[in-house]
């Protein structure tokens, strides 16, 4: 049988402090969904309102917000309202910062917090070109902001009001993944990284770890032989679940489903507890050099 990215359950019920699970780097490391089914992200009767894809600015994908600044983008709608919908988003990300920091101890005072995000917008019927089309298997890279490394640790709740789940397919394990596209990947153009940075196509220098990452994701979304035949599974994600994945290693997309939050963490390689299970430990490992 082949083998698949694994799906772990856990009964928690609360974000606070006060919940059961703590410890568990080894199993989010090791590239499982970690997975709460009864763990709900709760809107105050004002906040419903907000479960309406008309609060998105057509031209943004989704509505967030940024930190430090607390800065709301992407949303449109009178001060007040927008005030309170920041609030919202405010509170998610609070939320999953408590949660992450009981789960995953060995990570405080390193982990740092990324973008909320809030995903009005149903995925069906989104259109986009096919490097930007997240209903196809794929590890998050990004080709203007390239990670140099640092982990992508997202948390996501589903707090669709009608029963819709959000409908995940996740596919093989980070290591079958690189080496199937390994041998396809040449290295960047010599002083690529440097004219990208110069031309402020990309924020900071594209490391050969980013050009791996995004020739990842670029060969699997363009495949469309591996999108339907390579191993994988469905997860239906009901409304009221709360699942955590490091996101440049779980093959990931999403299929369907309308409402949900979610959170980016980022941490540096060095302070996982196992260092060498990342990406770029991997794909070290697979090339038998060290990457940058
Ligand atoms: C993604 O991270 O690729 C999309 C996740 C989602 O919208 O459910
Ligand atoms: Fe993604």
């Amino acid at each position: 049988m082949s083998s698949i990215t694994t799906i772990r359950d856990f009964p928690d019920s609360t974000w606070a402090d006060d919940g059961p699970t703590r410890g568990i780097e080894s199993v989010i490391e090791a590239g499982e969904v970690v997975q709460f089914a009864q763990l709900p992200f709760v809107l105050t009767p004002n906040e419903r309102q907000f479960l309406d894809p008309r609060w998105a600015d057509a031209k943004a994908k989704n509505i967030s917000v940024r930190w430090p600044a607390n800065e709301l983008r992407g949303a449109v709608g009178s001060a007040q309202d927008l005030a309170a919908l920041q609030a919202m988003i405010g509170r998610y990300a609070e939320q999953s910062e408590a949660l992450a920091l009981r789960l995953f101890p060995h990570y405080r005072g390193h982990l740092r917090r990324g973008n909320s995000s809030f995903r009005p917008v149903n995925v069906a019927g989104r259109e986009t070109s096919w490097r930007k089309d997240d209903t196809r298997l794929h590890v998050d890279a990004f080709p203007s902001n390239p990670m140099q490394g640092t982990r992508l640790l997202r948390v996501f709740c589903n707090v669709n009001p009608n029963g819709q789940a959000r409908q995940w397919r996740v596919g093989e394990p980070f290591e079958a993944h690189a080496k199937r596209y390994l041998p396809q990947i040449g290295r960047p153009l010599p002083g690529s990284a440097w004219l990208l940075e110069k031309l402020h196509i990309t924020k900071r220098r594209r490391t050969e770890c980013d050009h791996l990452m995004l020739k990842l994701h670029d060969h699997a979304k363009a495949d469309a032989e591996f999108q339907r035949s390579s191993p994988q599974t469905r997860i239906d994600f009901a409304p009221g679940t709360t699942w955590i994945v490091f996101s440049d290693q779980v093959l990931h997309a999403a299929m369907g489903g309308q409402h949900m939050l979610e959170q980016t963490f980022y941490l540096d390689v060095a302070h996982q507890q196992q260092p060498e299970s990342s990406p770029r430990g991997t794909l070290e490992r697979l090339l038998g050099r060290e990457l940058r």
